[in-house]
């Protein structure tokens, strides 16, 4: 195998373990059991990363039959929601890794003997592979994101954890002027990256770190949950049918102390880490409350050129910005990666956390969810105007 196939072949490889790793440790039971509403049953999440390799690294590539027809509907995320997926007829824990192990083998013979043609675009520069790797990926950090909602503890006192912030409070002075967004010719960038274009932005200042525990404390502790002032009218509506009153995880420890509980054990707030386990409204509840605002997501990824801090893969950080296609959008490879979530349901995350891979963390990468998820590992950073 030539040097780029050998690292494709390891990028999987990388997936993979990462995958089991997380999942190894469990009983056959957490594996399979819906521990939120909000997500799949492990197992699902390990078989269907597995389906997805097949679909595009043995059928998109290889032309080959499917392995199992039932799975195109069983672990096809768009026919049946998340909370539905544990009374499917799913792979168990030992036949789910059986199953994506036979998978990997026959898409290793099949990249041995490939032609990576510059001409196709599903191939060119190993594209399809580096889809299928970021998507195993990004299906890790979903699996991390359930094994923290789970009730009880994982194994070994639980897998990483954000970093603690230094610094906070202090600003960069982003100037005005063109800059360039997205990409052309990052060879793995998805299409809702690209293609690259000019923006061009008034100046604005903007957090060097994410916003702490500690900083988001003091909302907390001004009352910033109950002063409507603070929240968009959306916002506070939420606020109240939920009855919001601090991040998800967070519990009172009596006087002014907090605990959060991580994978399913209770712990000290650590003050110094960035926030996270809030939503967009809470976010832009809490730059309100800072005299700032959420920065736009242009703003954002101009910001990191300019010297801002942990910007990529400290915690997923809520823009203003809904998720919408940039000027010369071309789908590819298929519709439902991005297009089909277009339109102002969904505000756009950046920077990746601290679950995200290298693979998948780039200053062009864009994540989207709804304004009221709370599960993602996400926080935010502020900005304002000049
Ligand atoms: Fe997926």
């Amino acid at each position: 195998m030539g040097d780029v196939k050998q690292g494709l072949a390891d990028a999987l490889d990388g997936a993979r373990r990462r995958s089991l790793g997380l999942l190894d440790p469990l009983s056959d039971a957490d594996q399979l059991a819906q521990h939120s509403p909000l997500m799949s049953p492990l197992v699902w999440d390990l078989a269907h990363v597995g389906h997805y390799e097949e679909l595009w690294l043995l059928r998109a590539v290889a032309r080959t039959q499917p392995i199992d027809p039932a799975h195109d509907d069983i672990y096809d995320a768009f026919k049946h929601v998340r909370k539905e997926r544990a009374r499917l007829a799913i792979l168990g824990p030992a036949e789910a890794r059986r199953h994506i192990a036979m998978v990997r083998g026959r898409v290793l013979d099949v990249l041995d003997r490939v032609e990576l043609d510059p001409a196709e675009r599903l191939l060119a520069d190993g594209f399809v592979y580096g889809m299928v790797a970021q998507h195993e990926h990004q299906h890790d950090e979903t699996m991390l994101a359930t094994l923290q909602l789970m009730g009880s503890p994982y194994p070994h006192g639980g897998g990483p954890r954000p970093v603690p912030a230094a610094g906070a409070g202090t600003e960069v002075l982003v100037p005005g002027g063109p800059f360039i967004m997205g990409t052309d010719n990052d060879p793995f960038a998805y299409d809702n990256e690209r293609p690259a274009h000019v923006v061009d932005l008034d100046p604005f200042w903007i957090d060097t770190f994410p916003v702490t525990n500690r900083q988001y404390l003091a909302f907390i502790e001004a009352g910033g949950y109950d002063e409507p002032r603070f929240w968009s009218e959306a916002g506070w509506a939420h606020r109240r049918a939920e009855a919001l009153v601090a991040p998800l995880f967070w519990a009172p420890a009596g006087g002014s102390s907090w605990t959060v509980r991580r994978y399913g054990a209770e712990i000290d707030l650590p003050l110094d880490e960035p926030v996270q386990h809030v939503c967009w409204h809470e976010a832009d509840a809490y730059a309100r409350f800072a005299a700032q605002r959420l920065p736009t997501e242009a703003e954002w990824e101009k910001a990191s050129h300019y010297g801002v801090e942990r910007i990529i893969g400290d915690v997923w950080q809520w823009t203003s910005s809904d998720f919408a296609a940039y000027p010369g959008f071309d789908w590819f490879p298929y519709k439902e990666y991005s297009e089909v979530f277009y339109g102002s349901d969904y505000k756009v995350l950046r920077g990746g956390s601290w679950a995200t891979s290298p693979l998948v963390a780039r200053a062009t990468f864009r994540n989207w969810d709804y304004p009221i998820r709370r599960q993602i590992f996400a926080g935010f950073r502020c900005a304002r105007d000049c």
